[in-house]
Parts: structure tokens; C-alpha cells; sequence
């Protein structure tokens, strides 16, 4: 009786929560490809079929990135009966032949809506269409949605909007990922777990170090919201997009895997520079945000111009981020483990997962050397 308990319960504590919709999809953060940070409206089939293509061919799906996202501006109008129809000079081709090929590639394909009655550019949004919409895209076999909250109107939130969408969602059969962009307007980390698989935690990302950083500060405080199915979203990659430096891109990818943030690339990868594809494809980082625990990484330190980050991941180890912020000068910092929140005494292997290396034995403190706008970030594994 009493071994029955105890396995019962351990039975109980080795399942995975989750915090997210009960659909099955994101029980690790998202990763793929949209259109809006590089082409913004002007997409067409061309684009994305060539997007797939590079995507194989450079590598990208093989490390996980398998959804392939349109955003705003692939509809321009409905039926008399109300069916949303894309528009016909970008996609010749009809939307359902081009989910057909990403499906005949082994990936997934995603198309974009809006809460309200038009999308953001102005195409019609899925406001009083949920359902027909829901049934559309699942007649196409899409697989994602991520859905937008321009042009709504103010007498009617989020929260009771976006239930309409995954209900209706839902009610198509198909399990369709459910990517919630209300720009953290409603503090949706409070109540956005069992409407969507991911929520946006701010507004739109640029290619812009200053911007980075102020999402960062606004989606770190949320760690504890995230987990197995539902994600905190600062939005998508910059990595790429010809603006920041390799060391700002370097860092914006690091914190972003970290903190279990969906991994959508947003630049064009038919056009990478070697830098952009060997940052976008490091599988430690990639690792670290696919892992089985779920813990969204969170700052544990800062100093005036340093911060150390952490997340706890699978099989006692341990992913350590010393963030130096200072523009200009390189830093040497130091974390303890009783900051980290590490038993004293304890002994722990360091992989830098930028060098692709150990680099050394640790008890009781970690230490390095870091850039200016850069990271040094280490998995510890106990030795
Ligand atoms: C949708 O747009 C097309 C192309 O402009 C036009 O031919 C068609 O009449 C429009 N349909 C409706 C219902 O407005
Ligand atoms: C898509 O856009 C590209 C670049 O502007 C262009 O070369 C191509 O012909 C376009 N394809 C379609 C189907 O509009
Ligand atoms: C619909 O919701 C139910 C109840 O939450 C869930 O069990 C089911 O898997 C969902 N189906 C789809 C296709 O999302
Ligand atoms: C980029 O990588 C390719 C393949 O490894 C190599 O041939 C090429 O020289 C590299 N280009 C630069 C600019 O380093």
C-alpha cells in the first residue's frame, strides 16, 4: 500500500505540467520562419516556396525551425458567403497549394488573422468570421495561426475575443498551433495559458539594440507564466537583418533561447551572411530552449552594466548567461552559486555553448571575460 503511494506519486510529480491550451502543440517553444521583420507586406508564393527551399538547404528545418508563417497581407478579401480569399496576384497558386508543399517538404504551415475587422495593413480581419475562418484554414491544412489585435473595437478585450478564435479553432478537428499577439496590452501571461500556445508579451520587435533590451526588461519578469504549451512571446528574431552587430545578435539569440521565447526567424534566408546561419543554427542554444523542463530563464543578478541570467534545464544542469551591457567596455564578472541558487559545494562542468567547449571545473563561483553587448554562456553540468 504504502510503495503503491509513493509510486503513485512519483508517478504524478514526473509528468510535465502544462500551462498551456490543450491542443497537443508547443510543449516546447515554437521555432520556424515569418514574413513581417524582412518583407513585411510584400510577399508572394515566390518568396515562400524559396524560403522553404533555403530553409532545407541551409540546414534550418534539420535543427527544428519547421514552421513556415505567413503574416499580414496574404488575404484581400471574402466570398458573398463570407470565405476569406487570398489574394489572387501574390498567391496564384491558392494558399491550400502552398501549405501542400511545405507539407510535401516534413513542415508545417502557418497563415496570420486579426481579432478585429481588419488586419493591421488592412485586410480583413476574422472578427464575427471565427468560425468560417477556422474551418478555411483547416480546410487548407494550415497549422498555425497567429492572430493580431489591430481594429478592434475598445467595448470588446482580448479575453473575450481570443477564446472565440480557439474555440472555433478547436471546433475544426485540426490541431491548429494558436499564437496570440495582443502585444501584452492585457497582461496576458495573467490569463492568456488556456487561450493560446504562445502570447505576445510586448509590442513589435525591430532591428534595433535599444528595442531588444526593452523587451527583455519587459518579458523577463513574466518567467514564471511560461511552461509546456503555452510561451511568453517577445516576438520574433532580428538575427540577420543586417543592422546590429554579430555580438548584439549573438546576445539578442542567447536571451531569447533562454528565456524559452518561440524561435521565428524574420530575415531572409535566401541572402544569410555565414555569421547569421551559424548563430541561427547553434543546436546548444537551440537545446536550451527545447528543453523538457519548460523554465523560462530569468535574470538572478545585476550590477549597473552586467547582468547574469539562468535556467534550470533537464537533468540537473544548469544554463548560465553573464550579459555584459556596457557598450563599450569589456567586463570580467563573476556569479556565485549561492546566487544562482546552487547547493555550496557542489561541483559543475562548464560548456561554453558559443566556443563549443568545456572550459573548465567549477565549485562555488563561475567567471569570465565578456564583450561589450555580448554574453558568455555556459551550460553546467554537475560533475
Ligand atoms: C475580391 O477582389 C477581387 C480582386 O480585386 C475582385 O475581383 C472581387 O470582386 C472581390 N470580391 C468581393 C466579394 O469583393
Ligand atoms: C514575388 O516577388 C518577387 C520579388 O519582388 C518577384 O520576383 C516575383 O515575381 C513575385 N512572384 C509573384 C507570384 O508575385
Ligand atoms: C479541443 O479541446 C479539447 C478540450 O480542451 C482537447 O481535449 C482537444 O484536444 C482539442 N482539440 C483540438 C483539435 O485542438
Ligand atoms: C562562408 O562559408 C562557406 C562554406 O563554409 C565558405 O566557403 C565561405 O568562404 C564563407 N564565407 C566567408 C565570407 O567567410
Amino acid at each position: 500500500m504504502k510503495l503503491l503511494l509513493i509510486s503513485a506519486v512519483v508517478a504524478a510529480l514526473c509528468v510535465a505540467s502544462s500551462v498551456g491550451l490543450d491542443n497537443g502543440l508547443g510543449r516546447t517553444p515554437q521555432m520556424g520562419f515569418n514574413t513581417w521583420n524582412h518583407f513585411g507586406c510584400n510577399i508572394n508564393e515566390t518568396i515562400i516556396r524559396s524560403t522553404v527551399d533555403a530553409m532545407i538547404d541551409t540546414g534550418l528545418t534539420a535543427v527544428g525551425y519547421n514552421y513556415i508563417n505567413l503574416d499580414d497581407c496574404w488575404a484581400l478579401n471574402r466570398t458573398a458567403a463570407g470565405v476569406i480569399v487570398a489574394d489572387p496576384v501574390a498567391f496564384p497558386s491558392g494558399i491550400a497549394a502552398l501549405a501542400s508543399y511545405v507539407h510535401s517538404k516534413g513542415l508545417l504551415f502557418g497563415v496570420y488573422s486579426d481579432a478585429g475587422t481588419k488586419t493591421c495593413a488592412g485586410r480583413p480581419g476574422s472578427l464575427g468570421y471565427e468560425k468560417i475562418d477556422a474551418q478555411t484554414y483547416a480546410s487548407w491544412g494550415v497549422d498555425y495561426l497567429k492572430y493580431d489585435n489591430c481594429n478592434a473595437p475598445a467595448d470588446q478585450t482580448p479575453m473575450v475575443r481570443y477564446p472565440v478564435m480557439r474555440d472555433a479553432l478547436n471546433a475544426t478537428g485540426r490541431p491548429i498551433f494558436f499564437s496570440m499577439c495582443e502585444w501584452g496590452d492585457y497582461d496576458p501571461a495573467k490569463w492568456a495559458a488556456p487561450v493560446g500556445n504562445s502570447w505576445r508579451t510586448t509590442g513589435d520587435v525591430s532591428d534595433s539594440w535599444s528595442r531588444i533590451i526593452t523587451i527583455l526588461e519587459a518579458n523577463e519578469p513574466l518567467w514564471k507564466a511560461a511552461g509546456p504549451g503555452g510561451w511568453n512571446d517577445p516576438d520574433m528574431l532580428e538575427v540577420g537583418n543586417g543592422v546590429l552587430s554579430t555580438t548584439e545578435y549573438t546576445s539578442h539569440f542567447t536571451l531569447w533561447a533562454l528565456m524559452k521565447a518561440p524561435l521565428i526567424i524574420g530575415c531572409d534566408v535566401t541572402k544569410m551572411t555565414n555569421d547569421t546561419l551559424r548563430i541561427l543554427t547553434n543546436t546548444e542554444v537551440i537545446e536550451w530552449n527545447q528543453d523538457s523542463l519548460g523554465i523560462q530563464g530569468h535574470r538572478v543578478k545585476r550590477g549597473l552594466l552586467s547582468e547574469v541570467w539562468m535556467a534550470p534545464l533537464a537533468n540537473g544542469r544548469f544554463a548560465v548567461v553573464l550579459f555584459n551591457t556596457d557598450p563599450l567596455l569589456s567586463a570580467h564578472m563573476t556569479v556565485t552559486w549561492a546566487e544562482l541558487g546552487l547547493t555550496a559545494g557542489s561541483k559543475y562542468t562548464a560548456r561554453d555553448v558559443w566556443q563549443h567547449k568545456n572550459v573548465g571545473l567549477y565549485a562555488g563561483t563561475f567567471d569570465a571575460q565578456v564583450a561589450p553587448k555580448g554574453v558568455v554562456a555556459v551550460t553546467l553540468v554537475p560533475a
